[in-house]
């Protein structure tokens, strides 16, 4: 496929009420929660990214019944697990690291075997960390080098249930852990010494699944699943994405002139920390905060142009923005002082590289950073920002739109080498930046 290059130039200032795409974390789990539970789950305002399509794909390669009706709802009719029907293809997950590895988790309690696959980005992202937990519980997998897709899932029925201590802060693994759990005759405990974002606990228990929380004395999470789970299907409303809200947020705090309104954010505590951030730099931004008692919190998010000053990120703060770096590596770019993120080695493993991705990009811009292998800092330069390069995107949607959104600024504009990769999570992004006053184009 050919790369599609595209520019940002300055602009005289962003305005508007804009509703972002679906939480990319709930549509996900949505299609795969509705696949397990009997009856007919029905989902409002679901991304239509790639990626959350890969999953659609590979669950109707199994056989359950996915469908949009004209009036834009989609409809799962789910079944149990042991309804599923074995593949007759490669699962092919395209981009998507978040379908692969909770899919892997549901396909190890499917008592046959599945081959998956993704693209050049996704086969070289580390599968280890799931695959370690499911063999424990018995599925059978075979990855390359232990490690990496393409791979092969023989699953098993029951799984065996454990007790696993999260070696790195992943919603993802937990995610597959807990998706096995629900296929075996004993409780399933996941210890989680840094609490990431909990979509699946909410979802799951609103499902129905036997699910609960505790803490030990040293406040450290468990979950605890029960198999022979019978979920039974629900009406979903996706809010919108903060990851995706982020670049709004960003891109009218850094621009002139610009006055942005993003309603029904997931205001979720494990995601929202990017916009706490923000605040803490200075920014001019005020929340209206709403949701529904223990469920999850929404917020209509309004941010005014602003000149911030530089921070310092703690390793703790990590978990609830661990997607939002690579815009806050631009709003710290655009910042007074020097601005340093400790404790996000996990940002090596994204779509890309992301520490590298960003610094390299950023002092192509003019812009001095230093980095070790789980921190990097960035010296701000507010106001001077040369620009007038080509930023390697390296099949990542959020490098792409973080240089777009710095190119709003800089001196000459900013191309990027290829924009296909932001439909995975956000395609409708250029539209809507330029319906709120941004000037991105493509480049012939
Ligand atoms: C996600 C978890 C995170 C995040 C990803 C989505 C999820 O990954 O980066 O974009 O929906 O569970 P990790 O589990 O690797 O931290």
């Amino acid at each position: 496929m050919t790369k599609i290059k595209a520019t940002s130039k300055q602009h005289d200032g962003l305005s508007g009420d804009i509703i972002i795409a679906g939480d990319k974390s709930i549509s996900h789990r949505s299609i795969m929660i509705g696949a397990l539970a009997l009856g007919e789950t029905i989902i409002t305002g679901l991304l239509e990214g790639d990626d959350v399509i890969a999953t659609i794909n590979v669950l109707r390669a199994m056989g359950i019944d996915i469908y949009k009706d004209d009036s834009g709802l989609w409809h799962v009719h789910g079944n149990t697990i042991g309804s599923w029907q074995q593949p007759r293809k490669i699962l092919d997950f395209g981009n998507s690291g978040t379908s692969v590895r909770l899919m892997m988790g549901l396909l190890a309690g499917c008592p046959f075997k599945s081959f998956i696959t993704g693209d050049d980005s996704l086969n070289q992202r580390p599968m280890a960390r799931i695959v370690a937990p499911l063999t424990e519980m018995g599925a059978e997998i075979h990855a390359c080098d232990d490690n990496y897709l393409p791979a092969m899932v023989n699953g098993k029925k029951p799984l065996i249930p454990i007790s696993y201590r999260l070696p790195m802060a992943s919603a993802q693994v937990k995610s597959a852990i807990l998706f096995a759990g629900l296929h075996q005759h004993m409780p399933t405990t996941i210890i989680e010494p840094k609490m990431c974002r909990d979509h699946s606990e909410r979802m799951l228990s609103d499902f129905g699944a036997d699910i609960s929380i505790t803490h030990d004395d040293n406040k450290v999470r468990h979950i605890h699943i029960s198999g022979k789970n019978m979920l039974k299907a629900q009406h979903i409303s996706v809010p919108s994405d903060p990851s995706s809200a982020a670049f709004f947020a960003a891109s009218a705090l850094i621009s002139p002139n610009s006055v942005i309104t993003l309603p029904k954010v997931s205001w979720n505590p494990t995601r929202n920390g990017f916009f706490k951030t923000i605040q803490e730099m200075g920014a001019n931004i005020t929340t209206n905060i709403f949701g529904d008692g223990d469920g999850e919190q929404y917020a209509d998010i309004t941010i005014k142009t602003s000149q911030c000053k530089n921070i310092h990120i703690h390793a703790d703060r990590a978990p609830a923005m661990i997607d939002e770096y690579p815009i806050l590596s631009i709003v710290a770019a655009c910042s007074e002082g020097t601005s340093r993120f400790e404790g996000v080695g996990e940002l090596r493993v994204k779509e890309s590289d992301r520490i590298s991705a960003m610094t390299k990009g950023l002092q192509a811009c003019g812009i001095t950073t230093r980095e070790g292998e789980d921190w990097f800092e960035i010296d701000g330069n507010p106001g001077n920002i040369t620009g007038g390069v080509t930023i390697e995107t390296s099949h990542d949607h959020r490098i792409a739109m973080s240089f777009l959104i710095l190119g709003m600024i800089t001196k000459k504009p900013i191309i990027i080498d290829d924009m296909r990769f932001i439909a995975t999570s956000f395609p409708n992004f250029i539209d809507l930046i330029n319906n709120a006053g941004a000037n991105i184009s493509i480049v012939d």
